[in-house]
């Protein structure tokens, strides 16, 4: 081939595929031309080939030539696919009509039952406090749950009216726990003092529900375990997540009171929230509200547990959630809780 005939190739090529790119009706069309002018057998690949054989003089026309070829053809490959693809977004934007106005679809979002906003709210205060988290078995054995707490066999609380008893193959008597007071034993058997831990958690009852009771309920246990802790320290902790519960005006008293796992116990009062000590239906006139039983962890559930009480003391206190949530929120019938209304639910 002569430089001239190369030449003349050249503006062929060209000619020929600007046209045909230029009457291209889509981007496969457009990709076959590419394939047959650019590509590795290609129309301009294949005049390449003859540049060997030039002589330098010639080589000097003819590679320049090839290579502005080449840009051409490419840019007009180029513009032919934006121009399609944009005529195919046109084409699309005019067929489906969007309504960019209308509202969109309301997303149901979940919340935290009233519950676990009450739980929360408390084991934040405490952990605040320096408490950490501990847990124990719903399904629990009446050693953990009874002997070790210092409760004798025939207390009432371990009578079948209060305490359902579990059948589950295992050689221990089981029972659903009755209090979260279980993860004390559990905790102090495994760990030595000092300790101070929070153990919130659903605990059973064999009641049937009211407005009041309900057979399933939650309790926070609090347990503080370590040289000369006192009744002092007890009523500090206690007013302090009393105050940081209720407000900074909060007033609590304690009442002596009983329980096998204490010595001495006391009765946890608050000052009516909702009379502010004056007497209103929901404290029943005693300006007071019962909150919670507590005391000095008793020798016995130390030794238990191998702990000597000899040198260590601790306080212990357990608290229902129910009966605080239900005054947090303003509720005054506990099947609320489980009966799961949305239409309820969704108002915390
Ligand atoms: N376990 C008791 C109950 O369920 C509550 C309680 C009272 C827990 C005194 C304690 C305590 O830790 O010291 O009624």
């Amino acid at each position: 081939m002569t430089i001239q005939e190369f030449q003349t190739v050249c503006s062929q090529l060209e000619q020929e595929y600007t046209a045909k790119i230029a009457a291209a009706a889509d981007l496969n069309a457009v990709e076959e031309l590419r394939v047959a002018a650019l590509g590795r057998k290609g129309a301009l690949t294949e005049l390449l080939k003859n540049l060997k054989d030039f002589s330098i003089e010639d080589k000097k026309t003819a590679g320049p030539l090839g290579n502005a070829l080449k840009a051409a053809l490419t840019a007009a490959l180029e513009d032919k696919t934006a121009a399609l693809s944009a005529a195919a977004l046109n084409e699309e934007l005019n067929r489906v009509h969007l309504d960019l106005t209308l509202p969109g679809r309301p997303l149901a979002r979940g919340k935290r039952h009233p519950l676990s906003i009450a739980q929360k709210r408390m084991t934040d205060i405490l952990s605040s406090l320096g408490f950490t988290w501990a847990e124990g078995p719903w399904v629990e054995d009446e050693r953990h749950n009874f002997d070790m707490l210092n409760i004798p066999l025939h207390h009432p609380a371990r009578d079948a009216q209060d305490t359902f008893f579990a059948q589950t193959g295992s050689p221990l008597s089981m029972v659903l726990r009755t209090h979260t007071s279980n993860v004390q034993s559990r905790f102090m058997e495994k760990h030595q003092p000092p300790l101070r831990i929070m153990a919130p958690g659903r605990v059973f009852r064999n009641d049937s529900l009211d407005a009041t009771h309900s057979p399933v309920f939650h309790q926070i246990e609090g347990l503080y375990v370590d040289e000369n802790v006192s009744m002092a320290d007890l009523k500090r902790d206690l007013s302090a997540f009393m105050k940081g519960l209720l407000g900074d005006k909060t007033e609590i008293r304690f009442r002596p009171s009983f329980f096998p796992f204490t010595e001495p116990s006391a009765e946890v009062d608050v000052k009516c929230v909702f009379c502010g000590g004056k007497g209103c239906n929901v404290c029943k006139g005693s300006g007071w509200i019962e909150m919670l039983g507590s005391g000095i962890v008793h020798p016995n559930v130390l030794k238990n547990c191998g702990i000597n009480p000899e040198k260590y003391s601790g306080y212990a206190f357990g608290m229902g959630v129910e009966r605080l949530a239900m005054m947090l929120v303003n509720i005054n019938d506990i099947r609320t809780f489980y009966e799961n209304d949305l239409r309820i639910l969704k108002q915390f």
